[in-house]
């Protein structure tokens, strides 16, 4: 658990100024990820279809962001719907929560999200509506909660002047704010363990270099940016003392889903005797799967792959493969640190220990 002298060490006003999810009481606003960093503007969600759309577009994008914006997809779905109890609205609304569920399968907030909100409806009243958007607030202030925790509980693992390298964005853009890894880097730079930040640019659509090494420049921490073919090249020449990355799922026994690219930095750590740390709130923790060969990978458009920034890079006629995540084996982890604690080395028995039995979602 997070130090209290350290919690109360940090300007978390000072980190914490990006918002990409923003509820406006008839309507969600939704910080366009694919134009940023050159362009800051919100796309607005009318409906339930808008923002299915938004999530599979990228429009927003980051495992906490995707299950915050499924729950407010939600609660536009209600406006049109008359029932006399939770439990009749939960009937009429699942057609609608299947739309959004199916809009991306790979990060577990998202049917984490939904669920959360099932048991809402069956323990409401006449009052349903009302309980529902009390629900999708709370999704979202938990997990603002849980990053600043958990940014000091891993900061708190690593040694004075560290330093680090990161991959995709786990910041305030794919999060209620602060960010999951980014979290830890944040409060890392502020707690004085970490004074070096490399972020990898994270082939194909560069939440690296696009987003990761914006938010940090936000924030005054000035990032190395490198390609992700250069990680193992610079832990070579002894550059880097941990590896922190976040999670999309995270398996009964540590198996860890995240951005396509981490399980190479996983190994290419071990490889060079450094440390590495995934960080998670306990909505990404899929106890009902029990390793990671189980987890639906996400295979998205080749196009992805064959330009970038929409100018074609590849000869015409080329096939490509784009997987956008992959799964690093719990014994490359050495922490996966969560608002609940931190495990290090996980294996089943230490996640049971702190998660115990969860049914799949
Ligand atoms: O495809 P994306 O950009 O949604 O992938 C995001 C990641 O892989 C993040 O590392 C993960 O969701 C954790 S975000 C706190």
């Amino acid at each position: 658990m997070a130090d209290m002298d350290n919690m109360a060490a940090i300007d978390f006003d000072r980190y914490d100024r990006i918002r990409p999810i923003r509820w406006e009481g008839d309507h969600l606003q939704l910080l366009d990820q694919r134009k940023l960093p050159f362009a800051t503007e919100y796309v607005e969600c009318r409906t339930y279809q808008d923002v299915a759309q938004a999530i599979f577009d990228l429009t927003v994008r980051g495992a906490p962001a995707i299950g915050i914006s499924a729950a407010y997809g939600v609660v536009l779905a209600s406006f049109d719907v008359n029932a006399a109890d939770g439990v009749e609205a939960l009937a009429k609304l699942e057609p609608a929560m299947q739309v959004l569920h199916d809009a991306r399968p790979t990060a577990v907030n998202l049917a984490w999200a939904l669920e959360q909100l099932r048991h809402t409806f069956r323990a409401s009243g006449a009052d349903w509506k009302n309980k529902l958007l009390d629900r999708a607030n709370d999704i979202a202030k938990e997990d603002l909660a849980a990053n600043r925790s958990m940014g000091i509980a891993g900061a708190e693992l690593i040694a004075p002047n560290s330093r680090v390298m990161t991959h995709c964005n786990t910041g305030s853009l794919a999060t209620a704010g602060f960010g999951t890894a980014l979290g830890v880097i944040r409060a890392g730079v502020a707690m004085g363990r970490i004074n070096k930040v490399f972020a990898g640019e994270t082939r194909p659509w560069m939440q690296g270099a696009r987003l990761t090494a914006w938010e940090l420049q936000e924030d005054g921490i000035e990032p190395t940016l490198v390609g992700d073919s250069a990680a193992a090249h610079l832990m070579k020449t002894g550059a880097i003392d941990w590896v922190i990355v976040g999670a999309d799922r995270i398996c009964a026994n540590g198996d860890t889903a995240n951005k396509i690219g981490t399980y190479a930095l996983a190994i290419a750590a071990k490889h060079h005797g450094l440390k590495f740390m995934v960080v998670a709130p306990e909505s990404t923790v899929d106890m009902g799967t029990a390793n990671g060969d189980l987890i639906h990978i996400e295979e998205r458009d080749p196009q992805e792959l064959l330009g970038i920034g929409g100018v074609r890079t590849a000869a015409p006629g080329i096939n490509a493969w784009n997987p956008v995540f992959d799964v690093t084996p719990s014994e490359l982890i050495d922490a996966i640190v969560t608002e609940k604690g931190v495990i290090e080395h996980p294996n089943a028995e230490k996640m049971r220990a702190v998660f115990g039995q969860m049914s799949s979602t």
